[in-house]
C-alpha cells in the first residue's frame, strides 16, 4: 500500500470512531439529543482554519466568560476538560491518597473511579428509602474524611435535594472537608430551585462546583468543564491549568453558546417537557420513576431486570446490576421507542418469551412500585 492510500485508509477507519450528531438509540450517556447550535458550528469552523495555532497559554478568555456568565470573579473559576476532569484535579490536588471521600450509592460511576486513580478510599453511603441522598449520613461521614460529592441533581435518580437540606449539610461538615457540589445538570431545574453559587461559595470557603458543557450545551465532545469555589481553592485549581491545555475551539464555542442563550434555554425546555411526557406516560403504564429534574429518568430495579425489557429494542440505556435503568430523555422518537419497549412487555401474553415475567411494577396501575423494589423506593414526587 502506498502511504497516501494507508493514510486514506487509516483516516477511513478512523471516521467511525465519529459517533452520528444525531441517533435516537442513543440513551445511555445524558447527551444532548441535538447536534450543536448553528452559531456555535460556525464558531468552530472558524476555528479549524486556525488549528495550526496553539490557544492561550492559559484560558483566560474563556474563564472571563464563564466567571461574567457565573457572576463570579475570574478568580473564583478553574477550567478543565469537562467535570470529569475538574473532579479528577480537585480530587489530585485538594486531597492526599490514602484520605477518604464520601459518595452516595448509587452515585455518577465516574466518582468511584476518580477516587480510585488519586488514591482515595470511598466511603458509600445508600441512598435513602426515597431515592434522595442520605445527607445526614453523609454529613457524619465526611466528619472523617477530605471530600464529600454532593450530585445535585443526582445521577443516576435525578432527584434534587432541597436547598435548606445542602446547606444544613454544609453547616454540618468540617471547615477542612471539601464538599464537591456537582451541578452537571443543573440547567434542567427550575431557577426557584438553583442554589445561588456565587453567595455560597462566598460563605463556604470549602464547597467547589463543578459545571459541564456536556449537558445542557450540548458539547460533550469538546471536554469543557469548570470549577467555581473561593479565591484560594479556585487559585489551587488554576495553578495546576496544563499549558495551552483548553483549545481555543472550546473558548469559541461556549462564546457562541452564551450569545444564543435564548435558542438553548428553548432545546432546554424542550427536554424538560419531553422528561414529563416520557415519566406521564410511564406511569400511566403502571411503571414508577424517581422524580427527576435532569436530562434523564431512572426506573428502579421491580422484579424483572430492566435490562431484559430493552435488550432487544435497539435501545443504549444505562442498566445497573440491581436491575434497574437510567434512560437518557431524547427526541420523541426516542420517547416512542421506551415506551414501545416497556409496553410491548406489559402486554404480551403471560406465556410468550417477553410476557412471562414481568416487572412486578408493571402489573400495578399505581403510582407506586410493588415488590423488592417497594420498599426502597415508595416516595411520590417532592416539589
Ligand atoms: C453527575 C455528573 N458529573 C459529571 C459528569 C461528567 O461530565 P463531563 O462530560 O463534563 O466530564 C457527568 C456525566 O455524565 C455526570 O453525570
Amino acid at each position: 500500500m502506498t502511504s497516501a492510500a494507508h493514510t486514506d485508509s487509516a483516516a477511513a477507519h478512523l471516521g467511525s470512531a465519529l459517533p452520528p450528531a444525531v441517533d435516537p438509540c442513543a440513551l445511555s450517556l445524558n447527551e444532548n439529543p441535538l447536534p450543536p447550535l448553528p452559531a456555535v458550528r460556525a464558531a468552530l469552523v472558524d476555528f479549524i482554519g486556525a488549528a495550526n495555532r496553539y490557544p492561550e497559554f492559559l484560558p483566560t478568555q474563556l474563564r472571563k466568560l464563564v466567571a461574567d456568565h457565573a457572576c463570579v470573579a475570574e478568580e473564583n473559576v478553574a477550567l478543565g476538560p469537562g467535570a470529569s476532569g475538574m473532579a479528577m484535579r480537585v480530587l489530585q490536588t485538594a486531597a492526599t491518597p490514602g484520605e477518604r471521600i464520601v459518595l452516595s450509592k448509587p452515585t455518577f460511576e465516574g466518582y468511584p473511579a476518580f477516587a480510585q486513580m488519586a488514591g482515595l478510599t470511598p466511603v458509600g453511603v445508600p441512598l435513602d428509602n426515597y431515592g434522595y441522598l442520605d445527607l445526614t449520613a453523609m454529613a457524619q461521614a465526611a466528619k472523617d474524611a477530605r471530600v464529600v460529592v454532593i450530585c445535585r441533581p443526582h445521577n443516576p435518580t435525578g432527584t434534587l435535594e432541597t436547598i435548606a437540606d445542602v446547606e444544613r449539610l454544609l453547616a454540618d461538615v468540617p471547615a477542612d472537608t471539601i464538599v464537591l457540589l456537582d451541578e452537571a445538570y443543573i440547567e434542567f431545574v427550575a431557577p426557584q430551585q438553583r442554589i445561588d453559587v456565587p453567595r455560597l461559595i462566598e460563605r463556604f470557603p470549602n464547597v467547589i462546583v463543578l459545571r459541564t458543557f456536556s449537558k445542557a450545551y450540548g458539547l460533550a465532545g469538546l471536554r469543557i468543564g469548570y470549577a467555581l469555589a473561593a479565591p484560594e481553592l479556585a487559585g489551587l485549581l488554576w495553578s495546576m491549568q496544563v499549558p495551552f491545555g483548553i483549545s481555543a475551539g472550546c473558548t469559541l464555542a461556549v462564546a457562541a453558546s452564551y450569545q444564543a442563550e435564548a435558542q438553548l434555554e428553548q432545546r432546554i425546555a424542550h427536554i424538560v417537557a419531553e422528561r414529563g411526557y416520557l415519566r406521564t406516560r410511564l406511569r400511566a403504564s403502571g411503571v414508577y420513576t424517581t422524580d427527576s429534574h435532569a436530562n434523564f429518568v431512572y426506573l428502579p430495579a421491580a422484579g424483572r431486570p430492566w435490562s431484559e425489557i430493552f435488550a432487544d429494542s435497539g435501545l443504549r440505556v444505562r442498566n445497573y446490576a440491581d436491575g434497574a435503568v437510567r434512560i437518557t430523555v431524547g427526541s420523541r422518537s426516542s420517547t416512542q421507542m421506551v415506551l414501545s419497549a416497556v409496553e410491548q412487555t406489559l402486554n404480551a401474553p403471560a406465556d410468550s418469551p417477553r410476557g412471562q415475567t414481568p416487572p412486578a411494577a408493571h402489573n400495578r396501575r399505581g403510582p407506586q412500585p410493588v415488590g423488592p423494589a417497594a420498599t426502597r423506593w415508595p416516595a411520590p414526587d417532592r416539589g
